[in-house]
């Protein structure tokens, strides 16, 4: 491709055409494998260690909590490996995910030798693999990371994508790389230590994608929501492990389709990511990611159902979904200039397209180019709607609201 210039050389003659031009251009494939296993216990796991970390420098990094729970576990998989890894406990939070965090990683990759061919391990949740896969694209100007996602959102989401990035002052993810890793194992098991929040949070995650791509994902969720839960995400089995799969299946074929994020700025997945991040600032990050998401999704919804995009019933299906599940619709902090900063904000980072995703039916979208549409009044409704839908009273009518859907529904069928 020629350059393009901003004078021409005939209406300059002084500058003259270069004598030769030559270009470099080059591209690099990749892939990797998302792998389940049943149990940290299980042969085929150890199997899979000695595949992908055997031969190699190996630093492992894991989250105190982790640590305590899994570390004697993890240490029989580690004697199946020529070299013994060396473990980094690295606490692993919002507030302390900054560029500091990457550097603890790189000081410790430092002592251990990790030379070209090393690899880093992340253990733990999201914020670790984000961590850990940036500090694996810095070291050595890039070595290789394997993640094992321990919380429901690193597996069904941080921890099967390709991204790693630490926050910037109130920026989220403001640094980071898009840099895929080696291989990712998923063992379900791990889950059952998580606190019902950390469920809750995954179950964001899941709605999200179940929202505006998959309305089977959405139906299975919504029938199962309260034991998968109570039960972390171990019973009903069958339904678990279809839940866990048809979520892994789904974001990887969104990535997939656009793994760089340079074929489009218009990503489905994007739902329930607008003004989640800058709530969770605005919290000082005393918000999780998991529960802004679910505001900014039940937003997304009314927002959509009030511009005709989404039929009433279907956008109250999805906000009933997240209070019935126990996942937050509303905060404090969610008004009218913190949507308009956070609309600001995604142009910027979207190159000038607001491209906010709403639900156009269950397992549909579609992207609200604009803000011309979306007027302060319509914004502040919408934000009233959830603050009176949040309060428990109030949360009633939205039940008795689909109660009511269904009974119609039923007693259409008996007519
Ligand atoms: N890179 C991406 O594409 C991407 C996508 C989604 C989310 N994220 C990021 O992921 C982060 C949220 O991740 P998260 O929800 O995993 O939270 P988290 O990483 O903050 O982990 C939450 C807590 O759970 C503990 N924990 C981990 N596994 C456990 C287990 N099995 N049992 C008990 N406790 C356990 C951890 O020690 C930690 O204290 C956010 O920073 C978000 O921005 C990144």
């Amino acid at each position: 491709m020629k350059p393009s210039l901003a004078v021409s050389p005939t209406e300059h003659p002084d500058v003259a055409a270069p004598e030769l031009e030559l270009s470099l251009g080059a591209s690099r494939s990749w892939r990797f494998g998302v792998d389940l296993f049943e149990d940290v216990t299980s042969a085929s796991f150890t199997r899979w260690i000695k595949t992908h970390l055997n031969d190699h420098r190996i630093l492992v990094v894991m989250t105190p909590t982790v640590y305590r729970l899994y570390s004697q576990q993890l240490s029989a998989c580690w004697s199946v490996l020529d070299v013994e890894p060396r473990v980094f406990v690295l606490a692993c939070t919002e507030i302390t995910k900054s560029i500091d965090a990457v550097m603890a990683v790189c000081r410790q990759a430092q002592e251990a030798d990790i030379d070209r061919r090393g690899v880093l391990v992340s253990i733990g949740g999201g914020v670790c693999s984000d961590i850990v896969g940036l500090a694996a694209s810095l070291l050595r100007r890039g070595i290789s990371h394997v993640r094992i996602p321990t919380t429901l959102i690193g597996q069904v989401d941080a921890g099967i994508g390709l991204k790693g990035g630490v926050n910037f002052g109130v920026l989220k993810s403001y640094i980071g790389c898009f840099y895929p890793p080696k291989a990712v194992a998923v063992i379900p098991t791990f889950l059952r230590t998580l606190s019902e929040d950390g469920i809750l949070q995954g179950i964001a995650e899941i709605v999200k994608l179940a929202c505006v791509c998959d309305s089977a994902l959405f139906e299975d969720v919504e029938a199962t929501v309260t034991d998968l839960t109570r039960t972390r995400f171990q019973e009903p089995e069958a339904v678990a492990k279809k839940v866990l799969r048809r979520s892994i299946s789904g974001m990887l074929t969104q990535l997939s389709e656009n793994p760089f994020e340079t074929v489009t700025l218009e990503r489905a997945v994007d739902f329930g990511h607008t003004l989640s991040h800058p709530l969770e600032a605005a919290t000082g990050y005393q918000l999780h990611h998991g529960f802004a998401v679910a505001i900014d999704i039940a937003f997304s919804a009314i927002l959509a159902s009030r511009l005709s995009l989404i039929t009433e019933r279907e956008a109250l299906r999805i906000v009933h979904l997240l209070t019935n599940a126990g996942l937050p619709i509303y905060h404090a902090k969610l008004d009218g200039s913190l949507v308009e900063g956070a609309f600001d904000a995604t142009k910027k980072h979207r190159n000038g397209a607001l491209n906010l995703v709403v639900p156009t039916g269950i397992g549909r979208h579609t992207f609200v180019k604009d803000t011309n549409c979306l007027s302060m009044s319509l914004i502040g409704e919408t934000i009233e709607y959830l603050q009176k839908a949040s309060h428990t009273t109030a949360r009633l009518p939205v039940d008795d609201a689909i109660r009511n859907q269904h009974e119609n529904a039923r007693n259409a069928l008996r007519l």
